[in-house]
């Protein structure tokens, strides 16, 4: 494919006019990173301000303030402990020294004991010091929660109570104070409710913001983009056309030293309850009067309410579960689900998952959408692959019809960024003379974003972390979205939950998963696509 147009040089350039109002960089602020020292903190958060810096996105008073509780660091020291990150990282292509001696100054840090309120008026302290040079009105704060979920609530009643992170009665209130939160958000329909009811007590809705990285990928992006500012898809993307849906997000990594966190979670409450559930929202949802925060949520809301509800007689039949034993992967062999470390060893938590769920509104009535993920598995690929029906009458012979694939549009997430399309074509040649059938197969379209922009695309915090600094909230997750999302995995986890099976279904790490998820979807005449990486 040709190169369209002019690259997209920043990750808001495709939605210049909206969130940026015309702006070229975001707002002034702080970034506040509360548990600074931590894993997200060093790689993904250091590496995204680093990169918003290097395309001259962040203001020129930006600065960033970490808190953690080791009392032995100090500025320096964390300063040290974060170049060391962004040098480790794979989102710095090039660790360019000009740039660190920019933001290197910019980088604070405060010891404080998060679970105190009285350690709050250091930070305070330390904010206002650094807020000094700026009118009032500039003095905005990003408050990032990179700590795990346990804390959230004792850690957002302080901020509340230290009056260091103020409510907003208004979007257009300024300074801004928005608080950051990442997933997993609850770990139940309860008890997410429970935290939008603390979180929405302290902080306005347009204050917070919840953090699905999926949401910050480029070509989930693109779903919207291809949808609707394309008029060929629009007119036959329904039941009348479709025949069904298959989103993958498959991973070849296993636990990665979080085997205690994914005994918790497990791959239902891990990338269900939030990136496949986006994906499908996206997929699914109605074209927004205007691409903006709440239209485009609304109608995701509406796509997940509209999902058919899991029952305990309708999840035998829909869902699927299983554990990876060992295998070998890229090569390499690894160790079972079970012989992870933290994992106990008669561990029923599942590490694949296969759905097929039913969204109950006009346009897709009866369509499935197939939902599949799972860790250790055959190759990383995420995609959402649209396969239209079959044409409805055939007149090149019968052999003809058993050789033909369906035309499925694959809008790959990761990696290898693209768009593909596969439709028939006749193979060349005179053959048909002589055996009274035209010879068909099937060839792909491509799009693919590395060769037509020529350059990689924005890695997702990079995006997200620049919404949150020019109020742009369409892409994070509403109070009442996050909700609806788990009131379509709920009736599946506590299902699980109660009904243990006798044996657990297994898949060899390195394969595509159980053959149960295939007999889930064979049943409807359908095969599982492998994807292409
Ligand atoms: C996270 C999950 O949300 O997403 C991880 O907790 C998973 O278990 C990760 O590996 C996948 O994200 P990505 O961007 O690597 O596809």
């Amino acid at each position: 494919m040709t190169h369209p147009t002019k690259p997209v040089v920043s990750p808001r350039a495709a939605y210049d006019g909206h969130g940026t109002g015309g702006r070229d960089r975001a707002d002034p602020c702080t970034m506040i990173i509360l548990g600074a020292l931590g894993d997200l903190s060093r790689r993904k958060l250091l590496p995204a301000i680093y990169q918003l810096m290097n395309e001259h996105l962040v203001d020129e008073q930006f600065q960033v303030l970490g808190v953690g509780r080791d009392g032995a660091q100090n500025d320096d020291t964390f300063r040290a402990a974060m170049a060391k990150a962004l040098e480790e990282s794979d989102e710095v292509t090039k660790f360019d020294e000009a740039l660190w001696q920019e933001l290197c100054p910019r980088l604070h840090f405060v010891s404080a004991d998060l679970s105190k309120l009285d350690d709050y008026a250091a930070i305070g302290r330390r904010l206002e010091e650094l807020e000094a040079k700026r009118p009032a009105e500039e003095r905005n704060r990003l408050f990032y929660l990179a700590v795990p979920p346990s804390v959230f609530e004792p850690i957002v009643c302080n901020l509340s109570k230290s009056g260091i992170a103020p409510r907003t009665r208004t979007m257009d209130e300024r300074p801004w104070t928005r608080i950051v939160v990442e997933k997993p958000f609850g770990r139940s329909l309860a008890t997410a409710q429970e935290l939008n009811h603390m979180l929405l007590g302290m902080f306005a809705e347009h204050q917070t913001y919840r953090i699905d990285h999926y949401l910050g990928k480029e070509t989930v992006q693109n779903v919207l983009v291809l949808r609707f500012a394309n008029s060929i898809f629009e007119p036959i993307w329904n039941r009348q056309w479709i025949h069904h849906v298959q989103i993958t997000a498959a991973e070849t990594v296993g636990m990665e030293g979080r085997g205690k966190y994914y005994e918790e979670a497990g791959v239902v409450r891990d990338m269900f309850q939030n990136h496949l559930l986006q994906l499908l929202s996206l997929t699914a949802m109605e074209p927004p009067a205007q691409m903006v925060a709440n239209a485009v949520r609304d109608e995701k809301v509406k796509v997940l309410r509209s999902i058919r509800w899991l029952t305990p007689e309708t999840i035998p039949s829909n869902a699927v579960r299983a554990q990876y034993t060992g295998g070998v992967v890229n090569g390499r062999s690894v160790p079972g689900y079970r012989e992870e470390p933290d994992v106990s060893p008669d561990s029923i938590r599942p590490t694949f998952a296969a759905l097929r769920l039913f969204v109950d509104n006009w346009r897709w009535n009866g369509v499935p959408f197939y939902l599949r993920s799972g860790k250790r598995l055959a190759e990383r690929v995420s995609e959402i692959a649209v396969q239209f029906r079959s044409p409805p009458h055939l007149m090149f012979g019968h052999e003809t019809r058993a050789e033909m694939r369906p035309n499925t549009l694959v809008m790959r997430v990761q990696p290898n960024e693209g768009v593909s399309l596969n439709f028939e074509v006749k193979v060349p040649g005179a053959a048909v003379a002589l055996t009274s059938a035209i010879e068909i197969a099937p060839v792909d379209m491509e799009f693919d974003y590395a060769q037509a922009f020529g350059e990689v695309t924005a890695p997702a915090y990079e995006t997200l972390l620049l919404d949150i600094m020019i109020g742009e909230a369409t892409l994070f997750t509403r109070s009442d979205e996050v909700e609806a999302a788990w009131r379509v995995i709920d009736p599946l986890i506590q299902y699980w939950e109660e009904h243990q099976p006798k044996r657990m279904p297994t898949y060899a790490a390195g394969s595509w998963g159980p053959r149960e998820a295939d007999e889930l979807i064979e049943e409807d005449g359908v095969e599982w696509r492998e994807p292409k990486v």
